[in-house]
């Protein structure tokens, strides 16, 4: 089968690398791709979001199946306008249709959903620019710190966390009357804080049953000693220490089941990963938010514990067979730490010559933000450049081997956070 993988960051080289071990790939083609992903089949010049772009692609190079890495195609409707589409309404789309991509999409929706169906979460109310005041007066019924969460997408960057009162109603205001956010912070969520550690969960529903995959934890801080601005993930391990057994089932229990049986009995059709952000409070746990792709950086140290054929598992999704499914996964620990380029979060330069990727042989080197010059070499086009990747018979020998090996990679600007998984050892 011909795949089509849509996205370019990290995530979706990780994807890549898994579909092209599968028998069943015949050919790999991934829109718009980065210089790693190319490596493994071809980029094609096609934004993630160019719909029409993609149902040209899909039609031209005869692609069974499309897989969805990250959320803006899904949330603006890709899975719907597939569906609509009388040529391509038979081929599957691995991701979520609109609706089912609000859990992601809405943070309002999402609580809401958590609610009915009695899922745990923060306790929480939400406000628009008409209802400022009573917001101001709800935030005064909590304690610091305080959460502030635009409602809709704002690139990962819409929550904020303020220590004092007067500073949060201040924020409230430049979210809903200046809109910080744009549209996204039209509405306002205002939650509790809780206080634990956090992890990433991931699964993967027909729609009817799921299958859980390996669980993660991704390091968002910017500077070692977790101290800097939010990141999108400076680094990731899997497994996760204090993921007991225990734990797990509270999760499955408490969150994932009650999750899928919501969706069904509100009829909203859901065919691809969830991704559950978990905090683990005094050893329960609760969701900080949903999402309805993979996690970046968590997905490169994922997916190289998941034993399965991937493109086996998409088609069990898209049959609704999931159920009959049993996914294997390597006992073996994963880490995998981010090579960035100087400034991000803020502004960076790109287009750094990157040398020593061919002297690695120990780790996986996944590309994030890379591009080819016209001479055929390895540029950095992204804050996130290089998830360097490795497995280990305990955590400290996988974290010590991808330092080993970001060491032989270099370019100009070069940083990593040097204590991921610093505190699960
Ligand atoms: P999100 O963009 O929803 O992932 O939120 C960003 C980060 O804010 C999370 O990873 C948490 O570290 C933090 N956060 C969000 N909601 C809460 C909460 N209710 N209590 C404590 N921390 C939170
Ligand atoms: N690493 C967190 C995310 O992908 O949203």
């Amino acid at each position: 089968m011909n795949i089509l993988l849509l996205g370019s960051g990290g995530r979706e080289h990780a994807l890549a690398w898994k579909l092209s071990q599968s028998k069943h790939l015949t050919r790999l083609f991934i829109a718009p791709g980065n210089a790693g992903t190319g490596q493994l089949g071809t980029n094609l010049p096609v934004p993630a979001t160019d719909f029409m772009g993609i149902r040209a692609a899909v039609l031209q190079h005869n692609i069974g199946m499309v897989v969805v890495g990250p959320e803006d195609p899904l949330v603006h409707g890709i899975h719907d306008f597939f569906l609509s589409d009388p040529i391509l309404q038979k081929i599957p789309v691995i991701g979520p249709a609109r609706q089912a991509a609000m859990l992601e999409g809405s943070k309002d929706f999402a609580k809401r959903f958590m609610v009915r169906h009695g899922i745990p979460t923060a306790r929480y109310r939400t406000f628009t620019a008409e209802t400022l005041s009573e917001g101001i007066d709800f935030l005064s019924t909590l304690s610091p710190p305080y959460v502030l969460k635009a409602d809709g997408l704002a690139a990962g960057k819409g929550v904020v966390i303020c220590n004092d009162y007067a500073e949060a109603a201040r924020e409230l205001h430049t979210m809903l009357k200046d809109r910080k956010f744009g549209d996204a912070s039209a509405s306002v969520v205002i939650e509790e804080f809780l206080k634990g550690i956090e992890l990433s969960v991931f699964v993967l529903t027909d729609g009817n049953s799921y299958a859980l995959l390996p669980e993660a934890k991704d390091y968002k801080k910017a500077g070692t000693g977790d101290t800097g601005p939010n990141t999108g993930g400076m680094g990731s391990v899997s497994p996760v220490t204090f993921a007991s057994y225990d734990f797990m089932e509270k999760v499955e229990q408490r969150i994932i089941q009650p999750t899928i049986r919501g969706l069904k009995q509100e009829e909203i059709d859901y065919r691809g990963f969830i991704f559950f952000g978990l905090i683990n409070v005094a050893g329960d746990p609760f969701v900080i938010e949903y999402n309805c792709r993979l996690g970046d950086p968590e997905t490169e140290a994922v997916l190289p514990r998941l034993k399965s054929d991937l493109i086996e598992l998409f088609q069990a999704t898209a049959a609704g067979t999931l159920g009959q499914f049993t996914v294997e996964t390597d006992p073996r620990c994963c880490a995998s730490v981010m090579l960035v380029s100087k400034g991000y979060p803020g502004s960076y330069e790109k287009g750094k010559k990157i040398t020593g990727l061919r002297s690695i042989s120990e780790s996986i080197v996944f590309h994030a933000g890379t591009a080819c010059d016209p001479e055929g070499n390895v540029i950095t086009s992204g804050g996130r450049v290089l998830a360097v990747t490795s497995m280990g018979t305990t955590l400290r020998e996988a974290l010590e081997r991808s330092y080993q090996n970001a060491a032989m990679i270099a370019f100009d600007g070069k940083n990593l956070r040097e204590d991921i998984g610093f505190d699960l050892e």
